[in-house]
């Protein structure tokens, strides 16, 4: 009987080939004067189309330049970049799995620096960092209402590249984690206070996106469900902001967690047990109970059996990695196949690298080609 792994499930209206996510995975590759697509990134996106995963998501991709995170990150904040981006997504299209690619869309708020965003960070509220060492500053309600036609203004673009839709970045202690956050969101007015205001923006961002681009161009977001902070986002609120987004329109939700700040961010290092793999998916299990629409389990997954686990238990409806897919693009094919059961991927986190993502483990990789 075939695993639940590989039945196709709905996002939207669309129809995903199957339960495998390539999480977003900024690569450090796009040109690093305007951010627009490499034929390095064409590669990269061609080899994880062949290799069958069922939807692909994109490294985050700035939707305004004071709200660039880093260094030769993918950008989306004109037209001129539409070009590169079909290209992108035609090179996953015409790969023939049926992989369909999102682009993932993020403004860095108060987590980058004056010398990439070009200016001070902002955020919603003038918190310092401590990592960064950035005081930013406060955003008004003008500037508020300006960062959400920004997202949509991407989104717009992103559907005339050919993307077959689009995932908001709110994790991670970017600018829309931080607005979730109460940790960095002291705000007083109808932008901050309860998690109803304090999420508003993503709502509007929804709203705006599904009337410019339509029904059939699903937004989904991946969205913190801990800071791991004290004071920081908790379940019970991220559970509630979950199900007022689906209520906006939502399509789906990947649910992560972290921020920069903590010490403890979304990428965990290191080798863990099987029992322990997907540690962002209990708080993925908590959200899903208050949802009808897909919930995508991450963090550490690396087991063919306990991705299966996962799917057949109820505890999640999809499972997305990063990590695999840089040590092998075609990870998806050889679970499918049955020459490999288990991600060879060690978590070591060596596979950050300012000159192009790519695996230390596997010996004699070009980078734009970790298979
Ligand atoms: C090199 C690298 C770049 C990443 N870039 C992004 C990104 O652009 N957007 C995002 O939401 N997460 C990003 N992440 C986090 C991953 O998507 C994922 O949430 C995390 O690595 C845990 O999954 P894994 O254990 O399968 O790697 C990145 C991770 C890595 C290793
Ligand atoms: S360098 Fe390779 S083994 Fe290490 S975390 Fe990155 S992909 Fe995995």
């Amino acid at each position: 009987m075939t695993s639940i792994l590989f039945r196709p499930v709905a996002i939207g209206r669309l129809k995903v080939p199957n339960r495998f996510v390539r999480s977003a995975t900024h690569d450090y590759l796009a040109d690093d004067r305007t951010g627009t697509i490499t034929p390095a990134q064409l590669e990269l996106y061609r080899r994880l189309a062949e290799g069958q995963i069922g939807l692909i998501v994109t490294g985050h991709a700035y939707v305004h330049l004071s709200g660039k995170a880093s260094p030769r990150q993918i950008a989306i904040d004109d037209d001129s970049k539409i070009t590169g981006l079909s290209r992108l997504a035609s090179t996953v299209h015409q790969a023939g799995s049926g992989s369909l690619i999102f682009l993932q869309i993020s403004h860095a708020g108060r987590q980058t620096r004056p010398g990439l965003c070009g200016q001070q960070p902002v955020a919603p509220s003038s918190v310092y960092d401590p990592v960064s060492k950035i005081l930013p500053r406060e955003l008004s309600t003008e500037e508020i209402l300006q960062v959400i036609d920004w997202f949509v203004q991407a989104a717009a673009r992103a559907r005339q590249a050919g993307f077959d839709g689009i995932q908001l970045h709110a994790g991670h202690g970017y600018l829309l984690s931080s607005f979730i956050s109460p940790h960095t969101n002291r705000r007083t007015d109808d932008w901050g206070g309860n998690w109803q205001k304090r999420s508003r923006i993503i709502r509007e961002i929804i709203y705006g996106i599904r009337s410019t681009c339509g029904p059939d161009f699903p937004v989904i977001i991946k969205m913190n469900a801990t800071d791991h902070l004290p004071g920081g986002l908790s379940l019970d609120e991220a559970r509630d902001i979950a199900a007022s987004l689906e209520e906006a329109g939502l399509a789906a939700i990947e649910v992560s967690g972290g921020m920069n700040e903590a010490g403890l961010g979304s990428v965990w290092p290191g080798l863990r047990a099987e029992e322990e793999e997907g540690y962002f998916v209990p708080l993925a299990a908590t959200i899903k109970k208050a949802l009808a629409i897909p919930v995508i389990g991450l963090g550490g997954i690396r087991s063919f059996r306990v991705a299966e686990h996962l799917l057949e238990s109820g505890q999640v409806d999809l499972v997305s990695m990063s990590r695999p897919f840089i040590n092998a693009p075609d990870l998806v094919r050889k679970f499918r196949s049955g020459q490999l059961d288990k991600s060879p991927c060690l978590s070591c986190n060596k596979c950050f690298n300012p000159r192009g993502i790519r695996c230390v483990q596997r010996k004699g990789l070009r980078t734009a080609g970790p298979d």
